[in-house]
């Protein structure tokens, strides 16, 4: 069967690519949403117009990456649609985050995007679609936001070498790289009135975010990058050395 799976789909960007998906893939007959809160999943799947499968799983968890790998493998499902939404960033300096929080950004950014990626990839047909959110942090370091930063630069690197190795199976790989965008994730990141970067930053709208995605990926884009502000600033972090663009990149 046809099968879209989106992780992160309870909510902000995620939720945006579910409610999307049936306009832009209507050969897609079922789509497998993922994220812990299983209520939101399935308030989002009666909305939509193609069956879902709410599949609730804590993506920093060993075993529940297990248990989605033995479900691909039981069904067998065609992936034509693979979005990596699910992410997770703290505002913070390294040596005061709480280990935890440290881990659960690599666990969840770096780790899951990967393995739920290899999970999913022998089931994927040639013409299918893999969509990476990372973000234009992914640009350069972002102190106070090293490591969130760090985590989205693997996701913008694995994602251009991804598309490079499943090019001859004519599999697409489109890294998101979003400026700010008013979800869940700024409150959760404790970035809400104690960054005045994100203050000043002009912000993305999820809804545009998620379509100029999807036309990316069936562009075959290595890379989509909303608004102009942010395609400047992409290339502006290619010409000005690091060492210096570090400094007027802090959060
Ligand atoms: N918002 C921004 O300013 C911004 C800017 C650039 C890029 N991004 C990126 O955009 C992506 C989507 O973020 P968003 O803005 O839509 O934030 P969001 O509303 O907080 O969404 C994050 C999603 O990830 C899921 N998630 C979190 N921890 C998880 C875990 N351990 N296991 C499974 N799912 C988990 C959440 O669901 P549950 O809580 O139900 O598990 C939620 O569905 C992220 O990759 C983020 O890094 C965000």
């Amino acid at each position: 069967m046809r099968t879209a799976i989106i992780t992160g789909a309870s909510s902000g960007l995620g939720r945006e690519y579910a409610l999307q998906l049936a306009a832009n893939f209507p050969e897609v007959e079922q789509v497998w949403l993922i994220a812990r809160r299983k209520p939101l999943l399935d308030e989002l799947g009666k909305q939509l117009s193609v069956p879902y499968v709410s599949i609730p799983l804590d993506l920093t968890s060993s075993g529940d990456l297990e248990l989605l790998s033995r479900r691909l493998e039981d069904e067998k499902p065609e992936v034509t649609v693979l979005v990596n939404s699910a992410g997770c960033g703290y505002l913070s300096n390294v040596a005061d985050t709480d280990p935890a929080l440290l881990s659960r950004m690599t666990d969840l950014n770096i780790r899951a995007m990967t393995l739920v990626t290899r999970a999913a990839l022998p089931y994927m047909p040639q013409g299918g679609h893999i969509v990476n959110v990372s973000s234009i942090a992914s640009f350069c370091p972002n102190a106070r936001m090293t490591v969130y930063s760090s985590t989205k630069a693997y996701v913008s690197s694995f994602s251009l070498g991804l598309r490079e190795e499943l090019r001859e199976r004519k599999i697409s790989v489109t890294a998101v790289c979003s400026g700010p965008m008013d979800t869940e994730f700024l409150d959760i990141g404790g970035i809400t009135g104690n960054s005045k970067m994100f203050k000043t930053l002009p912000y993305c709208d999820p809804k545009k975010v998620a379509a100029g995605s999807y036309r990316a990926a069936k562009n075959d884009r290595a890379f989509h990058t909303p608004r102009t502000f942010f395609k400047l600033y992409r290339f502006l972090s290619k010409i000005i050395p690091e060492t210096v663009m570090v400094k007027l990149a802090k959060t």
